[in-house]
């Protein structure tokens, strides 16, 4: 078969129906948590000023540097697609001034995102995320309880072997003496560092310790470690949400190479993954504490913490463990109709049903009856109600009982009360 002239555009795809039930168990879960945790929904735009994107993100990201989609309107605005969701939600926080309601302002989010990537597995150029950020509370606590959320969620989606990769990289009074030790360790090794690393050095020396490759992954292991750069108030930050997660009883591994792709972060950043047989899925879900961010977008001093899952990722692990959905319930009944006046009064009928909550299922582009007996079997109709030329003009329909292949012929007017008697019987 010759390719079709048009396909999705690279690194996207269509949601196609058989998977909207995963979409669908996702938000019910998430909908259930979420409400439980206090969170409210926000939907930001999908484009957003791109300056946004760069002073949030960072300019020496991948993200901004590599990834945006980027676009100059008519009216010579550059907007860029969002590729993740904090920076707009922070936006909307100033610009809305949330900043006078009652701290800390509870948020979650569910929606596409766009990032210009090399596609591979688990890594699109349009994906979508759920996301929550707890802003205005630089309490330990809500660390702890941003993590717990998403692990709940993962956890209540069927989801096993859930390992928490938990590290902090400090803030603006320890980080820089962490970045100092770390570039002096980093110069000495350049060369047996990739050219990426060794670009990084001056740009983004944290980004360095999670390249993937392996020989850099060999001279990092004996990098300088942020934990051990820690002032008091980020050590103790740290150990805080820690004996959080350890009254939880929450699996975690302390990481001292994990450091995220954002450069908002500051103090705790974590990232949950599935581990089996010490095969690691990649981040399910990555998040952390961006205490600065606000005030770099021109707000206060507000204190905030987040973090987002990726959906397509979890479907995939949802999809290799077998994990439970419900798929789109079968129809109760099928109405078959012969002839062309029949077909004409058959909508009023079937909006009868709809109304009284009965889930039908029709076969109007068929018109034999034996094509449209054949689809109510295949579908597993309980019962069959046929409005023939006949019955269409003598008001009458006949319903036949599918299980005892019992047929009689009632009013149109009686059809809800006899349909649901049956359906009553066993
Ligand atoms: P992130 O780690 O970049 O964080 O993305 C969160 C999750 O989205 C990842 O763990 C991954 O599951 C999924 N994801 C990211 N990129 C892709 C992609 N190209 N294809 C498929 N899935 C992807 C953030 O976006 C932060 N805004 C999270 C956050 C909220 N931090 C604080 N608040």
């Amino acid at each position: 078969m010759s390719k079709p002239k048009f396909q999705t555009p690279t690194g996207m795809h269509d949601i196609l129906p058989q998977d909207q039930a995963y979409y669908e168990k996702i938000m019910e879960t998430s909908k259930k948590v979420f409400s439980f945790y206090d969170f409210e929904k926000i939907d930001t735009p999908i484009l957003e000023d791109s300056n946004l994107f760069i002073r949030s993100v960072g300019s020496n990201t991948d993200i901004v540097e590599k990834e945006l989609f980027t676009l100059k309107t008519k009216g010579k605005d550059v907007l860029s697609l969002r590729p993740e969701g904090t920076a707009g939600v922070a936006r909307s926080y100033i610009e809305h001034g949330f900043v006078s309601l009652p701290q800390p302002v509870r948020l979650w989010y569910m929606g596409p995102f766009f990032r210009y990537e090399k596609p591979q597995a688990g890594r699109f150029r349009q994906f979508y995320q759920l996301g929550t950020e707890i802003m205005g509370e630089k309490d330990p606590i809500v660390d702890a309880q941003t993590i717990l959320v998403m692990y709940a969620m993962l956890h209540d989606l069927g989801l096993k072997n859930l390992m928490i990769r938990i590290n902090s990289i400090g803030d603006d009074n320890c980080r820089p003496l962490y970045r100092k030790a770390l570039v002096k360790f980093l110069r000495e090794k350049s060369s047996s560092l990739c050219a990426d690393c060794k670009k990084r050095i001056k740009t983004n020396p944290l980004r360095v310790l999670d390249c993937k490759n392996e020989k850099c992954q060999e001279v990092l292991s004996q990098a300088p470690q942020s934990v051990d750069y820690l002032c008091e108030e980020c050590k103790k930050q740290l150990k805080d949400v820690l004996e959080y997660l350890d009254e939880l009883k929450l699996p975690y591994c302390l990481d001292s190479k994990l450091v995220r792709g954002l450069d908002y972060y500051t103090k705790t950043v974590f990232e949950i993954e599935a581990e089996k047989d010490g095969v690691r899925s990649g981040a399910l879900a990555g998040g952390g504490r961006y205490d600065n961010l606000v005030k770099m977008l021109g707000g206060g001093d507000i204190p905030a913490c987040g973090a987002a899952i990726g959906i397509e990722r979890v479907i995939s692990q949802m999809k290799e463990i077998g994990a439970k959905v419900s798929f789109p319930t079968v129809p109760e009944i099928f109405f078959a109709q012969i002839g062309p006046l029949a077909k004409k009064k058959s909508l009023p009928i079937l909006e009868e049903l709809r109304r009284a909550n009965i889930r039908v299922g029709e076969g109007f582009g068929k018109d034999s009856l034996k094509g449209q007996l054949g689809k109510a079997s295949r579908l597993g109709a309980k019962v069959v109600i046929i409005l023939g030329q006949r019955e269409a003009l003598n008001n009458m329909i006949l319903v036949r009982n599918m299980q005892t292949a019992k047929q009689v012929e009632v009013k149109q007017e009686d059809i809800i009360k006899e349909v649901k008697n049956i359906l009553k019987e066993k």
